[in-house]
């Protein structure tokens, strides 16, 4: 969470910083602020106000912004509520600081450097500021390293002081940093998406490594001084997939770009028809002989698990939990040598799924992620790591993401049948052709988009909205959920069909809602059933169905989408593309901001 970018070189900073923040705004946008370094010796010059980075732009005309080195952030409020004084940076001494993350003894440090009616805002950054600050005799390195070692929490840091202009210090630990040499200088982002425009060659800032940023490029020493070497990394998606491409929001070019990516992940990892997970490591003996599976993510991440969880019990035969990351440690985990733990998560940061993974690994659990963003923590801390080729994804509300880590888990699903002995030449070939059909099948449904659109403008006004299935179909729809209540503030509720009658069936009423998926022929009777419950009580039924579908019964729908066919345990890709595209359009036709709903963050890396 938050958004936090550095630029030093000879170009007009504040213009490059708050182009990058605008692209970072994703991971939080209740502030925004940047300080300038200047070389004429007028020490650091704040600008900052809560408010959106356009809020900060029209500030920057009226104020003096000049300057070639400085730092910016973009935030979602922690500690602190949402005003001037505590949007960052904030200045201490000759100090002045950025930061993402949480702080978690800074009330400790404020009655240890008695800091208290010293301090301008109530946030715990402002205090890394005054102990740096404390710290600081001229000499940087030896400020930061003292100061990171009184630090209990998660950060990244990005630092000026007044006498040392055209120079951005920055540390962290567990929350991200990338850097990199720009043509004129270089500059330091929370990820690639703002360095993009200037190079596809960047690093990621390890732990509690001191990266120094000049005119002259980039030095990283370690915390006990000595220079580290620097790890470089490509970007290697094209530049032109980080822009809206046309579209109003960056929610509908992404669920737009969906059959491409899915190609993009399925296709490099096919080799004579079937699925090779070789290039990424993963040994057919991990797939073989692990005897159960615990999936950890957060999120739409947990979800794309829980359809995962269905493909491997039925294909495979052996347990799957799927554990919210953030409950993980709560429910004393039983994981072992023998658990394969399969960490799914879209940004690679989120602390929870980071944390739970490094606890499975100490419990000795062979560990396969599932990430998006090249190099993120939770790549680097797990044994094997399947990128989704997704590219980035911007809007809040995730969609690529999520549909490429479906189609990562059929890859994992195969192998892992295929790894077993489970399968015969000619159900390995029924099941990949299939799955090469997904992005023609998802093309299909997004050529359908105005229908969707239509059926989106029954919910427009609701209130609330149930969906209803069973099985693999219940495991979308509270995917399907999820993203309704983000983008269109609608309240929404998942409900597995047959547990509805149970509570909260109460809630029917005349013209509610239901929006009911049926895809699965053996769980196609019970679920057209109690899609009659709710309809006898008045309910207005969207249905989504297999195009193929006879419907013998009387009318139970008031809208219907009939959704291309394709092998039942396929059925959730097209069904997911509806129930994303609905998603959009009821936020789009509200006049919200989809990409940026309230409250929300992209990344979450604060427990
Ligand atoms: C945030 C995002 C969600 C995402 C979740 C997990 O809440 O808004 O879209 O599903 O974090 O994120 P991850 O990056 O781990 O997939």
């Amino acid at each position: 969470m938050c958004g936090i970018i550095g630029y030093t070189g000879t170009k007009k900073a504040s213009e490059i910083m708050l182009d990058a923040l605008e692209l970072l705004e994703y991971r939080g946008y209740d502030s925004a602020g940047i300080a300038l370094s200047d070389e004429a010796g007028r020490g650091t010059r704040i600008t900052k106000c809560a408010g959106r980075v356009k809020d900060l732009r029209a500030l920057c005309e009226k104020e003096d912004v000049s300057g070639c080195c400085g730092i910016g952030h973009t935030r979602w409020a922690t500690h602190g509520g949402v005003c001037d004084e505590n949007a960052h940076p904030h200045r201490f001494g000759k100090v002045t600081v950025i930061h993402n993350g949480i702080i978690e003894n800074y009330r400790q440090l404020i009655e240890k450097y008695e800091l208290d009616g010293k301090l301008l805002s109530q946030t715990d950054s402002e205090v890394v500021a005054a102990v740096l600050s404390r710290f600081y005799e001229g000499d940087p390195y030896s400020a930061i390293r003292k100061t990171v070692l009184k630090l209990k929490g998660t950060f990244a840091l990005a630092i000026m002081f007044d006498d040392i202009p055209g120079k951005i210090f920055a540390v962290r630990n567990v929350s991200p940093i990338v850097a990199a040499n720009t043509e004129d200088g270089a500059i330091l982002s929370s990820d690639v998406a703002a360095i993009v425009p200037f190079t596809t060659q960047y690093f990621v800032v390890p732990e509690f490594h001191v990266v120094c940023l000049s005119r002259d490029g980039i030095e990283m020493y370690d915390l006990s001084g000595d220079k580290a070497y620097i790890e470089w990394l490509t970007v290697d998606w094209d530049v032109s997939r980080s822009d809206k491409g046309g579209y109003p929001y960056y929610m509908e070019k992404e669920i737009m770009e969906q059959p491409q990516v899915i190609k993009d992940t399925i296709l490099p990892r096919i080799k004579d028809g079937k699925p090779d997970l070789s290039a990424e490591g993963i040994e057919d003996s991990m797939l073989a002989e692990c005897q159960r599976i615990c999936v950890i993510a957060c999120g739409t991440a947990m979800h794309a698990g829980l359809v995962g969880k269905s493909l491997i019990q039925a294909m495979i035969g052996i347990h799957v939990d799927v554990v919210m990351a953030s409950e993980f440690m709560y429910n004393d985990p039983v994981v072992d040598d023998k658990t394969l733990v399969i960490a799914i998560s879209q940004s690679g940061e989120t602390i929870d799924t980071l944390e739970a993974l490094k606890f499975a690994r100490k419990c000795g659990s062979p560990s396969i992620s599932i990430v998006n963003v090249k190099g993120a923590s939770i790549a680097r801390a797990s044994e094997h790591v399947i990128y989704t080729n997704a590219g980035p994804e911007i809007a809040v509300a995730s969609t690529k993401a999520y549909t490429t880590q479906l189609a990562v888990l059929y890859l994992l699903t195969a192998r892992m049948a295929i790894a077993r002995g489970l399968w015969d030449e000619a159900q390995t070939q029924s099941y990949m052709s299939e799955l090469l059909r997904v992005p023609e099948v998802m093309e299909e449904v997004l050529s359908a988009k105005e229908e969707i659109h239509h059926i989106a403008d029954t919910i427009l006004n609701a209130k609330d909205v149930f969906m209803i299935g069973r099985g693999l179909d219940y495991s979308i729809l509270l995917e399907g959920s999820l993203k309704l209540k983000e983008v269109s503030y609608i309240h929404s509720e998942a409900y597995a069909s047959g547990e509805l009658k149970h509570g909260t069936i109460a809630l029917i009423t005349e013209e509610t809602p239901v929006i009911a998926v049926v895809t699965q022929d053996k769980l196609k009777s019970k679920e057209l059933s109690n899609i009659k419950e709710v309809q006898s009580r008045g309910a207005k039924v969207i249905l989504l169905i297999k195009g193929d579908e006879v419907l013998e019964q009387e009318k139970i729908w008031s809208r219907i989408f009939r959704l291309p066919v394709m092998a039942d345990e396929f059925m959730v890709m097209p069904a997911s593309v509806v129930l994303q595209l609905i998603a959009y359009y009821v936020s789009l036709d509200k006049g919200l901001d989809v990409d940026k709903p309230r409250n929300l963050a992209k990344v979450v890396t604060v427990e």
